[in-house]
């Protein structure tokens, strides 16, 4: 399939979607959002596929919503269009998704790698809110994922200031999971969504799931739901093969990868 706004390839069983506007920095705008959303709908609906990965350009992941298209839209138009809604699919798919972030991601870049459950960044990756310097805020997840990746503090201040943060910031504030070199992104990205491709589809997609559910439950209910996920699992072939497997010493044969 041609997508406008993204180039998309499946490599043994990972899916990459790299966004792909470069005259304006991989701005989001709403064709990014369908193309996106299209090609990791695409990718999750098939089991060929295990991981997937979002990447941007060397200089930037994505610098935002497209402040162009935004600027003239009153409200009521923001409010119809549900211009961003869209994104909602993108954070329900249940194929684990890494961010390889290089460069700028800001705005709706940082919310839409936060929407992600790996972040990979780059030395060179540069995270920021700074929709406060545009006179709105964060619309696209920002002013609640980034409170529960960073904390309050951190947050608010990220959030008021509109500053940018380097990725060893980044690293250190909880948001980014591991920095790389640049030079080292998209092979780093490679070999780790390998490596989660290679595990059991059924196990992926709980493991997900639970994480997912621990953003925005109690802890006692989470802890629940990871109770009756976990004894689902054991409902799976793969379950069984991958304990016979340990018990045999050698490397699973999973049925669903
Ligand atoms: C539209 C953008 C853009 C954006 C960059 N461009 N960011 N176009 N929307 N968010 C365009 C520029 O207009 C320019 O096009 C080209 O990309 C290159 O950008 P430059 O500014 O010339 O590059 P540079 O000087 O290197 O500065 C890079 C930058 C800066 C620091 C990242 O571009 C910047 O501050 N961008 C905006 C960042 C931002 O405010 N993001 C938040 C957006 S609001 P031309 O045609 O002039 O060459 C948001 C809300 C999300 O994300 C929620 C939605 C509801």
């Amino acid at each position: 399939t041609d997508y406008e706004t993204i180039l998309t390839e499946a490599r043994g069983r990972v899916g990459w979607i790299t966004l792909n506007r470069p005259e304006a920095l991989n701005a989001l705008n709403t064709q990014v959002m369908k193309d996106v959303v299209a090609a990791a709908s695409a990718f999750d609906a098939d089991d060929a596929i295990g991981a997937i990965v979002v990447t941007g350009s060397e200089r930037a992941f994505a610098a935002g919503a497209d402040i162009k298209e935004m600027e003239s839209k009153t409200g009521g138009e923001m409010l119809m269009a549900d211009h961003f809604g869209g994104w909602a699919q993108f954070a329900a798919v249940r194929t684990p998704v890494i961010a390889a972030v290089s460069g700028y991601a800001l705005g709706g870049g940082c919310e839409l790698a936060m929407m992600c459950d790996i972040i990979l960044a780059a030395d060179t990756a540069k995270f920021g809110q700074p929709e406060i310097n545009l006179g709105v805020i964060p619309g696209m997840g920002g002013s609640q994922r980034l409170i529960r990746a960073v904390g309050y503090y951190k947050a608010a201040e990220l959030i008021l200031t509109g500053r940018m943060m380097d990725a060893s910031e980044a690293e250190r504030a909880g948001l980014v999971s591991r920095v790389v070199p640049a030079a080292d992104l998209l092979a780093e990205a490679e070999k780790m969504a390998e490596t989660i491709a290679a595990k059991s589809l059924p196990s992926l997609y709980a493991a997900k799931a639970v994480l997912d559910a621990a953003m925005e439950t109690p802890m006692a209910e989470g802890l629940r739901l990871e109770r009756h996920v976990f004894a689902a699992l054991f409902d799976t072939a793969d379950q069984k093969e991958g304990m016979a497997a340990f018990r045999e010493k050698r490397s699973p044969d999973f049925e669903n990868r």
